[in-house]
C-alpha cells in the first residue's frame, strides 16, 4: 500500500474517534469510530454544528473555540458528554488540536467503560464493608438496649406516682424505637430463598402499593420488555428493594409527577469486575426535582436522607438486597429526570 492510501485507512481504523471541525465548530470530517460514537454517519455529519450534535456540551464547546483562536492545543480527561439518544452520559478523554485558524482536529477516546467496572467494584466494596461495620454496630447497641427496656419496665412495677411511670414508659417507648430502627438495619442479613420468578409481576406488585399510598397525581407507565426471561430470585426481596426506589421516587414527585418503570435485556454486560451475557436492566425514572447534589454521591449509604424524617436506610437496604443477588444498583439524576437502574445478572 502506497503511502498515500495508508493514512487514511489508518485514521479510518483507529480505536479513537476523530473529528475534523472548521472555524465555526461545523463538522468537515468523521472517522468510523467518531460515527459509532456520535451514532451518526459521517455523510449526513458533514456541514452540521458540533453545538448541534452536542446540545448540553456548552462549557466543553467553549473550550474548543478557545482553543481555536489561541491557536492552542490541550487534552481534558474524563470529559462528560451527553450525546443526543443516550441516557447516561459518556466519559472521554479528548485532545484538540489546532491545525489552523480555520481547521480543528479533536480526538475523542471513550474511557467510561473502564471508569465504570473501576468504579462499581469501588463501591460494591464500600457497602460491604459499610454492612459490617453497621452490623457490628447495631449488635453493640441491641444488647444493653434489651437490658435497658428490661430494667425500665421492673422500675414501672415498683413505681406508684403515675407521674414517674410517665418517665419509665419514655424509656421503654424510645427504647422500642431504636430497637426497631436496627432490626431494619440488620435485616437484609439472610440470604436470599431464591426461586424463578417473573420481573414484571414484581414490579406490577410495587405499582399497585405505590399507587394505594399515594396521591391520584401521580401516574406509573411502564415500558416493559416482554422478553425478559424469568430471573432466579427471592420475590419478597426484589418487592422490598423496588418498592424503596419506587416509594422514594412518588415522595419526590409531591403528589404530581409520572414514574417510569421500564424492563431491558443487556448482553455481555459486567457487573464490577464479574461479567455476564445476559443482565436484566430495570429502570425506575421519575420527573421530580432530582437528587440533592450534596448527597448524590452516598445516597446509598445509610442514614443519608435529603428529607425531613427520612431515616436513610431504604436506598441501603435496596442496595444490599441486590447485591446479594450479584447484582447492582446505580442512579443518575439532574432535575426533571433522575432514574434508578437495577442491574441483576440473568446468567452468569
Ligand atoms: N427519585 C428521587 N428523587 C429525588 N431524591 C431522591 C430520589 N430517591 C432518593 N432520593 C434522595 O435520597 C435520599 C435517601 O433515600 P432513602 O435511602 O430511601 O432514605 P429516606 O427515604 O428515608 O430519606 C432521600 O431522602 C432523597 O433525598
Ligand atoms: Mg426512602
Amino acid at each position: 500500500m502506497s503511502t498515500a492510501k495508508l493514512y487514511p485507512a489508518i485514521i479510518e481504523n483507529l480505536n479513537t474517534a476523530v473529528l475534523l471541525l472548521d472555524g465555526a465548530l461545523r463538522v468537515t470530517y468523521l472517522n468510523p469510530a467518531a460515527e459509532t460514537l456520535l451514532a451518526l454517519s459521517a455523510r449526513r455529519a458533514r456541514g452540521l454544528a458540533l453545538g448541534d450534535l452536542l446540545p448540553e456540551a456548552r462549557g466543553y464547546l467553549e473550550a474548543l473555540r478557545r482553543a481555536l483562536a489561541n491557536q492552542h492545543p490541550y487534552t481534558e480527561r474524563e470529559v462528560s458528554l451527553r450525546l443526543p439518544g443516550n441516557q447516561e452520559p459518556v466519559v472521554v478523554d479528548s485532545s484538540v488540536t489546532p491545525l489552523s485558524s480555520q481547521k480543528l482536529l479533536v480526538e475523542l477516546l471513550r474511557v467510561d467503560q473502564h471508569l465504570r467496572i473501576t468504579r462499581e467494584e469501588t463501591r460494591l466494596a464500600q457497602y460491604q464493608a459499610n454492612r459490617v461495620v453497621l452490623k457490628g454496630l447495631a449488635h453493640e447497641i441491641n444488647n444493653p438496649l434489651g437490658g435497658l427496656r428490661g430494667a425500665a419496665q421492673l422500675l414501672e412495677r415498683e413505681i406508684d406516682s403515675d407521674n414517674l411511670k410517665e418517665y419509665t414508659r419514655v424509656i421503654t417507648g424510645e427504647a422500642d424505637r431504636l430497637q426497631n430502627l436496627l432490626k431494619r438495619m440488620l435485616t437484609p442479613g439472610s440470604p436470599p430463598q431464591r426461586r424463578m420468578i417473573n420481573i414484571h409481576e414484581a414490579l406490577e406488585r410495587v405499582r399497585s402499593l405505590v399507587l394505594a399510598e399515594t396521591h391520584q397525581g401521580i401516574e406509573v407507565r411502564r415500558d416493559y420488555d416482554p422478553s425478559l426471561p424469568e430471573l432466579s430470585a427471592d420475590p419478597e426481596q426484589l418487592i422490598q428493594a423496588l418498592l424503596n426506589i419506587v416509594r422514594n421516587a412518588a415522595q419526590a414527585l409531591g403528589g404530581k409527577g409520572v414514574i417510569r418503570l421500564g424492563t431491558r435485556i443487556a448482553r455481555q454486560r459486567s457487573i464490577g469486575h464479574k461479567s455476564h451475557r445476559l443482565v436484566a436492566r430495570i429502570t425506575i425514572a421519575d420527573n421530580g426535582p432530582g437528587i440533592p447534589a450534596q448527597i448524590m454521591d452516598t445516597i446509598f449509604y445509610p442514614m443519608v436522607s435529603g428529607r425531613a424524617g427520612g431515616s436513610g436506610l431504604g436506598l441501603s437496604i435496596a442496595q444490599t438486597l441486590v447485591n446479594q443477588h450479584d447484582g447492582l444498583i446505580e442512579c443518575t439524576s439532574r432535575p426533571g429526570d433522575t432514574v434508578f437502574t437495577v442491574l441483576l445478572p440473568l446468567q452468569p
